[in-house]
């Protein structure tokens, strides 16, 4: 079967390199991918919002199945496109997407679950949004309703914060006139953030490995908030018990509840949950697989891919409980390289050396994100996220020494990364020697 993978990603290079890993897949094509998907697969310079030309370029090629990496293509109506021409495609349809493309709609809808998440309002003006925060004892966080690539979420300290937030969403328009036409404003709670990943299908939910990302820009969680600065798995914070409580409380409602709705979710739902002391709390929903999770998720993952995905689109994925899932024991990082001024501004075009010797290091695999092939064999940066070192091993601190001697051998102009990416996981992993009595 040909395979084709949408997005251009580190998260899509990580599909590309596992799905041509599948016995059912003969061939990758990656649309419009980077230089690493060119070298995994095969690229396809199409727009993931150009059905029409996607449509045209999967019956031509015969694909068998086609996964949709970003949010933006499947909260346009990209899985709808394709199934009315009868194709097959991994991810939600646009009103499932939903739960993603409308923070609004996804707040209705915990609340019409019961799903436990952070006390909230929504507005459709400006001055009682800002009434309200005035009136609150609590810091807050701003949300813009729709889709702001991932910079429509604004985590508030002061009531000042908070209302210049409302102010750039709603009067500046910011993030666009309809992102910003309705916002949820919602208080800000306290706890460590983990990220599960389940796949869906009617009522059917099977768990992956569970992942924490690090949303921060620099070390120490400090700096902008960024799309994700590196993520490992598995999450220790995420035991057993935690994940069966988020499974109760968190996915089955909101699954079941979508299919009461006639919005049945199917594809990858992603949980964004904060660990409170009061129990799991879920801040968000995706509707698609995290950047960068998917890159330490799917360097674990033993199964075959392709067989899990076509499951969840032929309506088959009961035939499978989460142990039949192999998973290698032991943890993966993944470290971003970034370019630098990102999440703000930043310069394209700067040659990207080292690769060849990174590489070479055991047990790592270096993701591309924002690459790009030119003419001559020269990679350069293109994107704010440029790489995803991704490495396995015995232990966190293992897989992260592994991570860390790769990106030594790699450097582009200007570029950055955390250097504390799973130090809190390691921290607490370290077994402390019992104490001596008296
Ligand atoms: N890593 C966060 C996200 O994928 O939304």
């Amino acid at each position: 079967m040909k395979v084709l993978v949408i997005g251009k990603g580190g998260r899509e290079h990580a599909l590309v390199w596992k799905l041509a890993q599948s016995p059912r897949v003969d061939q990758v094509f990656c649309a419009p991918g980077n230089a690493g998907t060119g070298i995994d697969g095969v690229n396809v310079p199409i727009d993931p919002n150009d059905f029409e030309s996607l449509l045209r370029f999967t019956k031509k090629e015969e694909i068998g199945l086609t996964v949709v990496g970003p949010e933006d293509p499947l909260c346009n109506g990209i899985v709808d496109a394709f199934q009315a021409h009868g194709l097959r495609i991994f991810g939600p349809a646009k009103s499932a997407a939903k739960l993603e493309g409308s923070k609004v709609f996804a707040k209705k809808m915990m609340r019409h679950a019961d799903v436990p998440t952070a006390e909230f309002k929504l507005f459709d003006h400006p001055e009682p949004a800002r009434a309200w925060i005035e009136s609150r004892e609590y810091p807050v966080v701003v949300k813009a309703d729709g889709l702001a690539a991932g910079k429509g979420v604004i985590v508030c300290s002061t009531k000042e914060e908070a209302i210049e937030a409302v102010n750039r969403i709603m009067v500046r328009e910011e993030f666009g006139q309809a992102a910003g036409r309705q916002i949820v404003v919602e208080k800000r709670l306290d706890g460590e953030e983990v990220s599960v990943l389940a796949l869906v299908a009617g009522r059917t939910i099977v768990p992956l490995a569970p992942a924490q990302d690090h949303k921060r820009a620099f070390d120490g969680d400090t700096g902008p908030n960024t799309g994700g600065m590196g993520a490992y798995s598995p999450a220790p914070l995420a035991t057993p018990e935690l994940l069966g409580e988020i499974e109760t409380q968190g996915f089955i409602p909101i699954v079941h509840a979508m299919k009461r709705a006639r919005t049945p979710f199917r594809g990858l739902l992603y949980a964004g949950v904060l660990v409170t002391n009061q129990g799991p709390r879920i801040l968000e929903y995706n509707c698609r697989l995290g950047d960068p999770e998917t890159q330490p998720v799917l360097m674990r993952l033993k199964s075959d891919l392709c067989e899990l995905l076509e499951a969840v689109v032929d309506d088959t994925l009961g035939d499978f409980t989460p142990e039949q899932i192999v998973w290698d024991p032991r943890p993966a990082i993944c470290v971003v390289m970034a370019s630098g001024g990102y999440p703000g501004p930043y310069v394209r075009g700067k040659m990207i050396q080292g690769l060849e010797d990174a590489a070479k290091v055991p047990d790592v695999k270096v993701f591309h994100a924002g690459t790009k092939l030119e003419p001559g064999g020269m990679v350069t940066t293109d994107g704010g996220r440029v790489l995803g070192v991704t490495a396995i091993g015995d232990t966190l601190a293992d897989a992260k020494a592994r991570a860390y001697e790769a990106i030594a051998k790699i450097s582009f102009p200007g570029g950055f990364y955390r250097k504390d990416i799973g130090d809190k996981a390691i921290t607490k992993s370290v077994q402390l020697p019992p104490q001596a009595p008296g």
